[in-house]
């Protein structure tokens, strides 16, 4: 056997088994979330959970958003999926629902990835905006705080820079879809439906 501990698996555990938990996430109103994240209009933040080194954020992000691929060298973390369009990246490279290694980590029907301190991740949200739901356990000693302030890596805004507490961040002007997933030559196109719905995210060699 070779099984270990793994404090922030248990913990993703507890709070997906949590209905009250859960719930919560999946309701957070307008509201309630904290607006205006790192300058940007409707980039919001809510906290949801926190215990000890154990925090949970929910994060709602506007339409047609960039986060440039970064770091949090102090936040060992699951990334959950909770709605909306998103194209996530880890390691440089694009996470869709149909990769092997998100569904590794699907669990009660939410998609999860494990981002890890020294894990790049970033991601490109679709024209419809996105939630996505962060399991944290803060390392080295560090006080929860706002993972955003915990960062490495070009920042979503001007602004972010002089949010960030830990870590080295700087602000790139022009940004694009290659700045959320270093790595790839494809860029996230978000099929909309007959309603205007957002139905699919596919990565045609067509877009390069
Ligand atoms: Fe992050």
């Amino acid at each position: 056997m070779s099984a270990t501990f793994d404090p922030l698996k248990e913990f993703l555990k507890f709070v997906l088994d949590s209905e009250e938990l859960m719930e919560k996430a999946a309701s957070v109103k307008d509201e309630e979330f904290q607006d205006y994240l790192n300058g940007v209009p409707g980039f919001k933040k809510f906290y949801l959970y926190n215990d000890g080194e154990f925090q949970i954020q929910i994060f709602q992000c506007p339409p047609n958003f960039i986060v440039p691929e970064h770091t949090h060298p102090n936040v060992d973390s699951y990334e959950v999926y909770m709605g909306g369009s998103m194209c996530f990246s880890h390691g440089g490279n694009w996470v869709l629902g149909e990769y092997e290694k998100i569904k590794y980590f699907k669990h009660r029907d939410y998609y999860c990835i494990r981002v890890r301190p020294e894990d790049p991740h970033g991601g490109v949200i679709g024209p419809k905006g996105g939630r996505f739901m962060s399991v944290q356990r803060w390392i080295n000693g560090t006080k929860p705080s706002c993972v955003g302030s915990d960062y490495t890596g070009f920042t979503v805004s001007a602004e972010h820079v002089g949010d960030v507490t830990f870590g080295k961040a700087a602000f790139k002007e022009q940004i694009s879809y290659k700045d959320a997933a270093t790595l790839e030559e494809l860029k996230p196109v978000f099929k909309l439906d007959e309603n205007g719905e957002v139905c699919d995210v596919s990565l045609p060699k067509s877009w390069i």
